[in-house]
Protein backbone atom coordinates (compact mmCIF):
# COMPACT_ATOMS: atom_id res chain seq x y z
CA UNK A 1 0.00 0.00 0.00
CA UNK A 2 2.21 2.84 -1.38
CA UNK A 3 -0.08 5.33 -1.88
CA UNK A 4 -1.66 4.75 1.76
CA UNK A 5 -2.47 8.43 2.53
CA UNK A 6 -1.34 9.95 -0.10
CA UNK A 7 -4.02 12.56 -2.34
CA UNK A 8 -3.33 13.80 -5.80
CA UNK A 9 -4.75 14.87 -9.07
CA UNK A 10 -4.73 12.76 -12.61
CA UNK A 11 -4.84 14.71 -15.76
CA UNK A 12 -5.62 12.98 -18.81
CA UNK A 13 -8.09 10.09 -18.67
CA UNK A 14 -10.33 10.25 -21.56
CA UNK A 15 -11.43 6.00 -21.07
CA UNK A 16 -11.00 2.84 -19.87
CA UNK A 17 -7.96 2.61 -22.47
CA UNK A 18 -5.88 5.60 -21.52
CA UNK A 19 -2.91 5.30 -20.15
CA UNK A 20 -3.49 7.68 -16.83
CA UNK A 21 -6.27 5.14 -16.12
CA UNK A 22 -3.96 2.63 -15.82
CA UNK A 23 -1.57 4.46 -13.27
CA UNK A 24 -4.88 5.85 -11.29
CA UNK A 25 -5.82 2.18 -11.38
CA UNK A 26 -2.67 1.05 -9.49
CA UNK A 27 -2.82 4.11 -7.15
CA UNK A 28 -6.03 3.78 -6.24
CA UNK A 29 -5.47 0.27 -5.45
CA UNK A 30 -2.90 1.00 -3.40
CA UNK A 31 -4.80 3.22 -1.15
CA UNK A 32 -4.20 6.31 -3.08
CA UNK A 33 -6.66 8.70 -3.00
CA UNK A 34 -6.93 10.71 -6.51
CA UNK A 35 -9.09 13.42 -8.12
CA UNK A 36 -9.36 13.06 -11.89
CA UNK A 37 -10.28 15.67 -14.60
CA UNK A 38 -11.80 15.32 -17.91
CA UNK A 39 -11.97 17.38 -21.62
CA UNK A 40 -15.12 20.24 -21.29
CA UNK A 41 -18.26 18.71 -23.21
CA UNK A 42 -19.42 21.01 -26.14
CA UNK A 43 -22.64 22.70 -24.71
CA UNK A 44 -24.63 21.25 -27.64
CA UNK A 45 -23.70 17.49 -26.40
CA UNK A 46 -26.75 16.69 -24.52
CA UNK A 47 -25.23 13.29 -24.01
CA UNK A 48 -21.71 15.25 -22.14
CA UNK A 49 -20.00 12.17 -23.59
CA UNK A 50 -16.65 13.06 -22.02
CA UNK A 51 -18.06 13.23 -18.98
CA UNK A 52 -19.97 10.07 -19.15
CA UNK A 53 -16.95 7.62 -20.19
CA UNK A 54 -14.72 8.97 -17.31
CA UNK A 55 -17.66 9.21 -14.94
CA UNK A 56 -18.37 5.46 -15.31
CA UNK A 57 -14.74 4.80 -14.44
CA UNK A 58 -14.70 6.76 -11.71
CA UNK A 59 -18.05 6.21 -10.13
CA UNK A 60 -17.64 2.99 -8.34
CA UNK A 61 -14.19 3.69 -7.25
CA UNK A 62 -14.15 4.67 -3.62
CA UNK A 63 -10.83 6.06 -3.73
CA UNK A 64 -11.82 8.43 -7.03
CA UNK A 65 -12.50 11.83 -4.93
CA UNK A 66 -14.15 14.05 -7.37
CA UNK A 67 -14.19 14.32 -11.48
CA UNK A 68 -14.19 17.97 -12.89
CA UNK A 69 -13.66 19.35 -16.26
CA UNK A 70 -10.73 20.96 -17.64
CA UNK A 71 -9.30 21.83 -21.33
CA UNK A 72 -5.89 22.10 -20.34
CA UNK A 73 -5.22 24.95 -22.64
CA UNK A 74 -7.44 27.26 -20.64
CA UNK A 75 -5.74 29.30 -17.81
CA UNK A 76 -9.33 29.74 -15.75
CA UNK A 77 -10.27 25.79 -16.01
CA UNK A 78 -7.17 25.27 -14.17
CA UNK A 79 -7.83 27.89 -12.15
CA UNK A 80 -10.98 26.67 -11.03
CA UNK A 81 -9.58 22.67 -11.13
CA UNK A 82 -6.49 23.75 -8.20
CA UNK A 83 -9.15 25.63 -6.25
CA UNK A 84 -11.46 22.75 -5.94
CA UNK A 85 -8.75 20.69 -5.47
CA UNK A 86 -7.04 22.95 -2.31
CA UNK A 87 -11.00 23.11 -1.01
CA UNK A 88 -11.32 18.86 -0.95
CA UNK A 89 -7.80 17.90 -0.53
CA UNK A 90 -5.86 21.09 1.48
CA UNK A 91 -2.22 19.29 -0.21
CA UNK A 92 -1.42 16.89 -2.92
CA UNK A 93 1.46 14.45 -3.54
CA UNK A 94 1.58 13.21 -7.15
CA UNK A 95 0.09 14.96 -10.00
CA UNK A 96 0.11 12.73 -13.64
CA UNK A 97 0.20 15.31 -16.62
CA UNK A 98 -1.23 12.23 -19.38
CA UNK A 99 -2.04 15.23 -22.02
CA UNK A 100 -1.12 15.46 -25.71
CA UNK A 101 -2.75 16.74 -28.73
CA UNK A 102 -2.14 17.44 -32.36
CA UNK A 103 -4.72 17.97 -35.12
CA UNK A 104 -5.18 14.98 -36.95
CA UNK A 105 -4.11 17.43 -40.35
CA UNK A 106 -0.78 18.03 -38.78
CA UNK A 107 -0.17 15.01 -36.90
CA UNK A 108 -0.61 13.28 -40.75
CA UNK A 109 1.59 15.67 -42.43
CA UNK A 110 5.50 14.87 -43.19
CA UNK A 111 7.20 17.65 -40.39
CA UNK A 112 8.33 20.04 -42.65
CA UNK A 113 4.43 20.89 -43.79
CA UNK A 114 3.25 21.45 -40.58
CA UNK A 115 1.07 24.54 -40.10
CA UNK A 116 1.97 27.08 -37.62
CA UNK A 117 -1.61 27.33 -36.11
CA UNK A 118 -1.25 23.52 -35.93
CA UNK A 119 2.22 23.86 -34.02
CA UNK A 120 1.18 26.50 -31.70
CA UNK A 121 -1.52 24.04 -30.87
CA UNK A 122 0.25 20.92 -30.69
CA UNK A 123 2.48 22.68 -28.07
CA UNK A 124 -0.02 24.16 -26.01
CA UNK A 125 -1.76 21.50 -25.67
CA UNK A 126 1.09 18.58 -25.28
CA UNK A 127 3.67 20.80 -23.62
CA UNK A 128 2.53 24.46 -22.30
CA UNK A 129 0.13 22.32 -20.03
CA UNK A 130 2.83 20.82 -18.15
CA UNK A 131 4.16 24.08 -17.30
CA UNK A 132 1.04 25.63 -16.08
CA UNK A 133 -0.41 22.58 -13.74
CA UNK A 134 2.74 22.20 -12.31
CA UNK A 135 2.72 26.20 -11.25
CA UNK A 136 -0.74 25.33 -10.30
CA UNK A 137 0.47 21.97 -8.07
CA UNK A 138 3.74 23.83 -6.75
CA UNK A 139 1.87 25.41 -3.59
CA UNK A 140 -0.50 22.33 -2.78
CA UNK A 141 2.75 20.50 -2.42
CA UNK A 142 3.18 21.68 0.69
CA UNK A 143 5.44 18.31 1.98
CA UNK A 144 6.83 18.38 -1.35
CA UNK A 145 5.54 15.13 -4.23
CA UNK A 146 5.88 14.12 -7.60
CA UNK A 147 4.81 14.56 -10.90
CA UNK A 148 5.37 12.75 -14.40
CA UNK A 149 4.27 13.50 -17.44
CA UNK A 150 4.13 10.61 -21.08
CA UNK A 151 6.11 11.48 -22.74
CA UNK A 152 7.83 8.98 -26.55
CA UNK A 153 11.15 7.87 -27.67
CA UNK A 154 9.83 10.14 -30.85
CA UNK A 155 11.18 13.53 -29.77
CA UNK A 156 15.04 11.97 -28.85
CA UNK A 157 15.15 10.39 -32.19
CA UNK A 158 13.34 10.53 -35.92
CA UNK A 159 10.73 8.06 -35.71
CA UNK A 160 8.89 8.28 -39.20
CA UNK A 161 5.47 9.40 -38.94
CA UNK A 162 5.02 10.67 -35.54
CA UNK A 163 6.09 14.23 -36.93
CA UNK A 164 4.87 17.26 -35.00
CA UNK A 165 4.16 15.33 -31.86
CA UNK A 166 7.64 13.99 -31.84
CA UNK A 167 9.31 17.92 -32.00
CA UNK A 168 6.27 18.21 -29.08
CA UNK A 169 7.59 15.31 -26.74
CA UNK A 170 11.48 16.71 -27.02
CA UNK A 171 9.80 20.43 -25.89
CA UNK A 172 8.47 17.98 -22.93
CA UNK A 173 11.77 16.13 -22.24
CA UNK A 174 13.29 19.36 -21.79
CA UNK A 175 10.44 21.22 -19.51
CA UNK A 176 11.24 18.14 -17.48
CA UNK A 177 14.38 18.93 -16.62
CA UNK A 178 13.82 22.66 -16.37
CA UNK A 179 11.02 22.36 -14.05
CA UNK A 180 12.99 19.67 -12.39
CA UNK A 181 15.88 22.09 -11.32
CA UNK A 182 12.91 24.76 -10.16
CA UNK A 183 10.85 22.46 -7.96
CA UNK A 184 13.76 20.78 -6.98
CA UNK A 185 13.93 23.15 -3.66
CA UNK A 186 10.22 22.46 -2.84
CA UNK A 187 11.24 18.98 -2.45
CA UNK A 188 9.22 18.18 -5.83
CA UNK A 189 10.66 16.24 -8.60
CA UNK A 190 9.12 16.17 -11.76
CA UNK A 191 9.96 12.82 -14.15
CA UNK A 192 8.69 11.46 -17.41
CA UNK A 193 7.44 7.83 -18.27
CA UNK A 194 8.66 7.25 -21.96
CA UNK A 195 6.25 4.43 -23.35
CA UNK A 196 6.74 2.22 -26.10
CA UNK A 197 3.34 2.05 -28.57
CA UNK A 198 0.12 1.30 -26.53
CA UNK A 199 -3.74 1.08 -27.92
CA UNK A 200 -5.63 4.19 -27.15
CA UNK A 201 -7.23 7.22 -28.51
CA UNK A 202 -4.04 9.45 -28.59
CA UNK A 203 -1.50 6.17 -29.40
CA UNK A 204 -3.78 5.47 -32.33
CA UNK A 205 -4.06 9.22 -34.19
CA UNK A 206 -0.59 8.79 -33.49
CA UNK A 207 0.02 5.76 -35.62
CA UNK A 208 0.42 3.01 -32.93
CA UNK A 209 -0.73 0.39 -34.71
CA UNK A 210 1.69 0.32 -37.66
CA UNK A 211 4.49 0.31 -34.65
CA UNK A 212 3.11 -2.60 -32.31
CA UNK A 213 4.73 -5.03 -35.11
CA UNK A 214 7.93 -3.37 -35.82
CA UNK A 215 8.00 -2.84 -31.69
CA UNK A 216 8.29 -6.99 -31.45
CA UNK A 217 10.35 -7.52 -33.88
CA UNK A 218 12.99 -4.89 -32.80
CA UNK A 219 12.71 -4.38 -28.91
CA UNK A 220 15.33 -6.79 -27.09
CA UNK A 221 12.20 -8.17 -24.62
CA UNK A 222 10.38 -9.07 -28.42
CA UNK A 223 7.08 -7.70 -27.41
CA UNK A 224 5.33 -5.16 -26.50
CA UNK A 225 4.44 -3.66 -23.00
CA UNK A 226 0.71 -3.69 -21.56
CA UNK A 227 -1.54 -1.68 -19.79
CA UNK A 228 -0.58 -2.80 -16.11
CA UNK A 229 3.26 -2.59 -16.61
CA UNK A 230 2.55 1.41 -17.31
CA UNK A 231 -0.11 1.51 -13.93
CA UNK A 232 3.16 0.07 -11.91
CA UNK A 233 5.73 2.22 -13.84
CA UNK A 234 3.88 5.15 -13.72
CA UNK A 235 2.90 4.23 -10.10
CA UNK A 236 6.45 4.00 -9.59
CA UNK A 237 7.48 7.24 -10.25
CA UNK A 238 4.83 9.07 -8.36
CA UNK A 239 5.60 7.09 -5.24
CA UNK A 240 8.27 7.30 -2.34
CA UNK A 241 10.25 4.71 -3.48
CA UNK A 242 11.24 6.56 -6.48
CA UNK A 243 12.06 9.22 -3.96
CA UNK A 244 15.48 9.70 -5.47
CA UNK A 245 14.54 10.06 -8.82
CA UNK A 246 14.08 13.50 -10.65
CA UNK A 247 14.45 14.91 -13.85
CA UNK A 248 14.14 11.52 -15.82
CA UNK A 249 12.93 9.90 -19.01
CA UNK A 250 12.26 6.20 -18.23
CA UNK A 251 11.96 4.18 -20.80
CA UNK A 252 9.13 1.45 -20.70
CA UNK A 253 9.35 -0.23 -24.29
CA UNK A 254 10.84 -3.67 -23.51
CA UNK A 255 14.53 -2.01 -24.25
CA UNK A 256 13.38 -0.95 -28.05
CA UNK A 257 14.95 2.55 -26.85
CA UNK A 258 18.71 0.96 -26.36
CA UNK A 259 18.79 -0.47 -29.66
CA UNK A 260 21.34 1.10 -32.52
CA UNK A 261 19.94 -1.62 -34.93
CA UNK A 262 16.81 -2.99 -36.00
CA UNK A 263 18.41 -5.77 -34.23
CA UNK A 264 16.83 -9.43 -34.61
CA UNK A 265 14.41 -7.82 -37.15
CA UNK A 266 17.82 -7.99 -39.62
CA UNK A 267 17.73 -11.33 -39.63
CA UNK A 268 14.12 -11.52 -41.45
CA UNK A 269 14.79 -9.59 -43.85
CA UNK A 270 18.06 -11.17 -44.57
CA UNK A 271 15.82 -14.52 -44.39
CA UNK A 272 13.32 -12.63 -46.79
CA UNK A 273 16.31 -11.80 -48.84
CA UNK A 274 17.83 -15.56 -49.25
CA UNK A 275 13.96 -16.59 -49.76
CA UNK A 276 14.15 -13.94 -53.33
CA UNK A 277 17.32 -15.01 -53.79
CA UNK A 278 16.34 -18.56 -54.18
CA UNK A 279 12.96 -17.94 -56.66
CA UNK A 280 15.11 -16.09 -58.57
N1 LIG B 1 -0.48 5.43 -26.45
C1 LIG B 1 0.81 5.42 -26.66
O1 LIG B 1 1.33 4.57 -27.39
C2 LIG B 1 1.70 6.43 -25.99
C3 LIG B 1 3.08 6.19 -25.93
C4 LIG B 1 3.90 7.11 -25.32
C5 LIG B 1 3.35 8.26 -24.77
N2 LIG B 1 2.01 8.48 -24.83
C6 LIG B 1 1.47 9.70 -24.24
O2 LIG B 1 0.60 9.35 -23.19
C7 LIG B 1 -0.26 10.47 -22.94
C8 LIG B 1 -1.69 9.97 -22.79
O3 LIG B 1 -2.16 9.48 -24.02
P1 LIG B 1 -2.95 8.09 -24.15
O4 LIG B 1 -2.17 7.28 -25.10
O5 LIG B 1 -3.33 7.58 -22.83
O6 LIG B 1 -4.26 8.54 -24.98
P2 LIG B 1 -5.65 9.17 -24.47
O7 LIG B 1 -6.30 9.72 -25.69
O8 LIG B 1 -6.38 8.19 -23.67
O9 LIG B 1 -5.17 10.36 -23.52
C9 LIG B 1 -4.88 11.66 -24.00
C10 LIG B 1 -5.58 12.60 -23.05
O10 LIG B 1 -5.26 13.97 -23.34
C11 LIG B 1 -6.42 14.71 -23.02
N3 LIG B 1 -6.36 16.05 -23.60
C12 LIG B 1 -6.09 16.41 -24.87
N4 LIG B 1 -6.15 17.75 -25.00
C13 LIG B 1 -6.46 18.24 -23.76
C14 LIG B 1 -6.65 19.53 -23.24
N5 LIG B 1 -6.57 20.61 -24.00
N6 LIG B 1 -6.95 19.64 -21.93
C15 LIG B 1 -7.06 18.57 -21.13
N7 LIG B 1 -6.87 17.31 -21.56
C16 LIG B 1 -6.58 17.16 -22.87
C17 LIG B 1 -7.56 13.87 -23.62
O11 LIG B 1 -8.79 14.26 -23.09
C18 LIG B 1 -7.11 12.49 -23.17
O12 LIG B 1 -7.66 12.20 -21.91
C19 LIG B 1 -0.04 11.44 -24.11
O13 LIG B 1 0.86 12.44 -23.69
C20 LIG B 1 0.61 10.56 -25.14
O14 LIG B 1 1.41 11.29 -26.07
C21 LIG B 1 1.17 7.58 -25.43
Amino acid sequence: MQFQGKKGLILGVANDHSIAWAIAKRIMQQGGVCGFTHLPDRPDDDRQRNRRRVAQLTDPEENAAFLLPMDATKDEDIRTVFDETKERFGKIDFMLHSIAFADRDDLARDTINSSRDGFKLAMDASVYTLIACARAARPLMTEGGAIATMTYYGGEKCVPGYNVMGVCKAALDATVRYLCYELGPDGIRVNALSAGPVRTLAGRAAGVDGMLQMYEQIAPMGRNITHEEVGRTGAFLLSDDSDGISGDILHLDGGFHAMGTPGRLLYRVKEMQDQLGSQQ
